[in-house]
């Protein structure tokens, strides 16, 4: 309802855009949107300074070039590639990280506070990229994107070109004939429900309710746009892959990150073997150390957990880090360190293990970030695109700010100027709070089949179970994360081999010839179906 009591509302016939989350994506296509005085509507069941993207730490990815590093965006583009063992798009690939200085410089100029030298961008080490090119604020990096994102933004809902919906939830999709029109939003103080007409940019994070406890990730980012979407015919891509970040520790209800910048600014893992350190990581991998890549880093700690010389105890030493490394660039970890272990990191080792962090699978999208439903668009962590089967760290931040960009610029030029203006449905007094997580059973299905390590021996006995306890689950929403939860055992059953996040025991090898493909999960008349698709050939010499 408008502010004159109408039940309709009207912008005079220009185009209007629904976006589904107000984090580093969904801010990031708002302001695109406005900026192109195309109005639209910020829906999110959390104010935009409780969004996940407030959490993240370590930094932001751009070949910025800034104190002599002798980078470029191939070596980026490079870097990533390898890193997603060559499975993303690699023209997508390009597009982000040719586009990364431009998006670093947009969100400087917004009045991003990032860590400044002599009036030029200071870059750190980062996992996986052997050159500087992570640009940050401390381990706070989230935060200050997020405060200037949200500053931004705010000058256009003043202007009423972005409406704020925060508080509201998603409540179901009008897709008809591969189209989408529109989408009902559930108020969440007072249960009223509106119909949203417009195209749709989903920009709603990971699935972090399929396993409880487990992930770094905010509870809020639970995936049920995600699965809502996928029972509505949305194709998922590459669900398998889930990141797990090697050094967290667990607290309350989720896990807690100790960030890569901790590696990037020098701290060692080691473990205690026959009673004397051993740094592991420094043995195995002289070049790059501490700082491969993560689904190697996780994998190595979780053999060293069972060697039998060893404790099964893994330690991240940040002992040996220059005073004014605390001070200046990771005050806000030890903070961290003190307030949940009680361990001040400067002087003793902190124990450290794999948490789930990052999907890299999620809703399709093309390179223009496209559904297969037309009207429909995606971006930030709930998209699969830039990362493959193993994201870097610093191109999470990056690919949601340059995603929720792409998608708004997408959503701009296919918008149908026809189908506008919201109305009231009805006083819905339905359930409104969501239980955090899947049932137990559920989620110790895929708790125990979808950890670093996997056998298709599991995941075909999970799967089966799954199937039993999705026919006899009532509630609706529980039912469908176990079913988004299924397709994920189903990809990952029929992905024979290892690659990136995705470790067969059965498989143990990398299989170009017949994987080098994207997972695509669809679903339709309650059946799942798995198939692989053929990833685009790069354009150019340079995209
Ligand atoms: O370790 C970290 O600070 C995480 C960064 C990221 O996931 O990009």
């Amino acid at each position: 309802m408008n502010e004159s009591g109408n039940n309709t509302e009207y912008n005079g016939g220009k185009p209007e855009v629904n976006i589904i989350g107000a984090g580093l994506a969904g801010l990031s296509a708002a302001l695109t949107l406005a900026r192109m005085d195309i109005p639209c509507r910020l829906i999110s069941p959390m104010p935009s300074e409780r969004a996940q993207s407030v959490m993240a730490e370590g930094g932001i990815n751009a070949s910025l070039d800034t104190m002599g590093e002798s980078d470029s965006p191939d070596e980026h583009f490079a870097d990533t590639m390898k890193g997603g063992v060559y499975l993303a798009d690699p023209n997508a690939v390009w597009n982000l990280c040719s586009n990364a200085p431009k998006t670093v410089e947009m969100l400087c100029s917004l009045g991003a506070a990032l860590k400044m030298k002599d009036g030029k961008l200071v870059l750190r080490n980062f996992g996986g990229q052997k050159k500087k090119r992570t640009a940050y604020a401390k381990s706070s990096t989230g935060k200050i994107l997020m405060t200037a994102l949200i500053d931004a933004v705010r000058r256009y809902e003043a202007e009423g070109i972005v409406k704020r919906y925060s508080h509201h939830r998603l409540y179901s999709f009008d897709i008809a004939d591969g189209n989408c029109r529109g989408i009902d939003v559930n108020d969440l103080h007072t249960g009223r429900l509106i119909r949203m007409n417009g195209s749709v940019i989903l920009a709603s994070g990971g699935m972090n309710s399929l396993f409880p406890g487990l992930t770094t990730g905010s509870t809020v980012n639970t995936g049920d746009v995600t699965a809502m979407a996928f029972i509505n015919g949305v194709e998922i891509a590459n669900p398998e892959f889930i990141q797990y970040h090697p050094t967290t520790f667990p607290i309350t209800g989720k896990r807690c990150l100790v960030s890569e910048a901790a590696r990037g600014e020098g701290g060692r893992l080691f473990a205690l073997r026959k009673g004397e350190p051993w740094y592991f990581m420094e043995e195995k991998y002289p070049e790059l150390g501490n700082l491969m890549p993560r689904d190697v880093v996780s994998r190595e700690i979780e053999l060293v957990k069972v060697d039998k010389d060893c404790d099964g105890h893994v330690y991240l030493d940040m002992t040996g880090l220059d005073r004014l490394v605390w001070s200046d660039k990771l005050s806000d970890l030890r903070e961290e360190c003190i307030r949940f272990l009680g361990t001040d990191p400067a002087i003793k080792p902190v124990e450290v293990s794999p948490g789930i962090h990052y999907f890299m699978g999620g809703i399709n999208v093309d390179e223009k970030h496209r559904t297969n439903i037309s009207r429909l668009y995606a971006a930030g962590e709930c998209a699969c695109q830039y990362h493959g089967a193993n994201r870097l760290g610093g191109n999470s931040m990056l690919g949601a700010v340059f995603g929720g960009y792409t998608a708004a610029c997408t959503a701009a030029s296919e918008a149908d100027e026809n189908n506008t203006g919201i109305e009231e449905l009805s006083q819905c007094r339905r359930e409104i709070m969501q239980p955090v997580g899947i049932p137990d059973e559920a989620a110790k299905l895929l708790r125990d089949s979808l950890g670093i390590f996997r056998s298709g021996e599991t995941l075909e006995a999970a799967e089966e179970r799954m199937q039993e306890l999705i026919e006899g689950e009532k509630n609706e929403l529980q039912k469908r994360r176990m079913i988004l939860g299924r397709a994920v055992l189903l990809a990952a059953q029929n992905r024979k081999e290892s690659r990136g996040a995705h470790t067969r025991t059965d498989y143990p090898e990398k299989d170009d010839v017949n994987f080098r493909r994207t997972t695509i999960v669809t679903y339709s008349e309650k059946e799942i179906t798995v198939s692989l698709r053929d990833i685009p050939e790069k354009r150019g010499e340079s995209g």
